[in-house]
């Protein structure tokens, strides 16, 4: 019995200085320590020994299973000494390393457009409207005088959910809901930017889903110079302070007069480009008086209210402005694209940068 107690001894000692891994130690503690190990067996080959052996090999087994637990202890504590070192070595910081540059996101170039324009009638005192994208017949069409079977719907291509529901094919139906919902029947003047849908082949120049911003003033006394001035300080803050502007005659069923705005070329000053195709002229938006039709429909007194309206699509003044050829580039998301555009307005949003 004791020469095995020797052997044990000597056997755990040269395997506890070999042993690197706390995991390693722990599987060989249960070798030696464990219900079953080898120190219990020792305990079970008591019983066949003598009451007078038993009593002289249990103290000694006590004080070996002592010295063993103890060796455990021992090398456990220097183990995770050491792990715990490694593991402060291993996540020491250097403090030398580059960083790691995160792409960060800038504003949409569409919706950069739609805010500097928000801005700009903001500080003229309009308010922003919003209307829905799924829109009632009887406000993108009805109410602006385009009643059914009107020959000028066909213009506009729709997307027609039911007889009476479609995506709204302009945002001007947003000028019918906030005249409708004016209780008192008084004073407007806000812009509304929003999604219009059209049922269009895409390509360059057309979507099926695209972006309009709608503008409406009501108010006694309003007369075409009103509409006239308003959009000359639009076109100077889009397109230079020496730009002028010029009204065509045109048509839309929602005002009478209706006008075609262009502005100067902004490339060449006027003298004739490609850009303005040699016009010296850009067509950016259309407008007119509000018709009286739309007035009345929309519960106003045509013999009290005047009013002006005009529509424009920011994609056409962001493509002109920074010579975007393709309007599909606004919508395939190509950070190639975009990270240009954040350059061209001086990279602002790009916070890496
Ligand atoms: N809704 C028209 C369109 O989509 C644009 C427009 C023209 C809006 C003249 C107006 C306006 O308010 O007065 O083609």
């Amino acid at each position: 019995m004791k020469e095995k107690i020797t052997n044990i001894k000597q056997d755990l000692e040269s395997k506890l200085t070999d042993i690197t891994k706390l995991s390693e130690l722990m599987d060989l503690k249960i070798i030696y320590l464990g219900k079953k190990g080898l120190i219990a067996e020792l305990m079970t080959a008591l019983s066949t020994l003598s009451t007078e052996e038993k009593r002289e090999y249990g103290s000694i087994i006590n004080q070996f299973k002592a010295q063993v637990t103890a060796l455990f202890e021992d090398k456990i504590s220097e183990l995770k000494g050491k792990e715990e070192e490694e593991k402060i070595k291993k996540e020491t910081i250097d403090v030398t390393m580059p960083g790691v540059e995160f792409q960060v996101g800038g504003i949409h170039p569409l919706n950069k457009i739609i805010d500097e324009i928000e801005e700009l009638f903001i500080s003229m005192g309009y308010d922003i409207a919003s209307g829905p994208e799924i829109e009632l017949d009887l406000y993108n069409f009805e109410k602006l005088n385009l009643p059914k079977g009107h020959p000028a719907r066909d213009a506009q291509d729709s997307f027609y959910i039911t007889d009476e529901v479609l995506l709204r094919t302009q945002t001007s139906p947003v000028q019918a809901r906030v005249m409708d919902a004016n209780q008192e029947k008084g004073p407007i003047r806000i812009i509304c930017p929003g999604k219009v849908y059209r049922r269009d082949d895409d390509d360059a120049t057309h979507s099926h889903q695209f972006t309009q911003i709608e503008g409406l003033v009501i108010d006694e006394g309003i007369n075409i110079s009103h509409l006239k001035g308003t959009l000359e300080v639009f076109a100077k803050k889009m397109f230079g302070e020496e730009r002028e502007i010029r009204f065509r005659p045109s048509f839309f069923p929602f005002t009478e007069p209706s006008l075609e705005v262009d502005v100067s070329c902004f490339k060449c000053g006027g003298k004739g480009c490609p850009l303005c195709k040699n016009t010296g002229w850009i067509e950016i938006l259309g407008s007119g008086m509000v018709h009286p039709n739309v007035l009345t429909n929309c519960g106003y007194d045509p013999e009290k209210y005047t009013g002006f309206a005009f529509g424009m699509g920011p994609e056409r003044i962001a493509m002109l402005k920074y010579g975007i050829s393709d309007i599909r580039q606004f919508y395939t998301n190509d950070m190639r694209f975009l990270n240009d555009f954040n350059r061209i307005d001086g990279g602002d949003n790009n916070e890496s940068k």
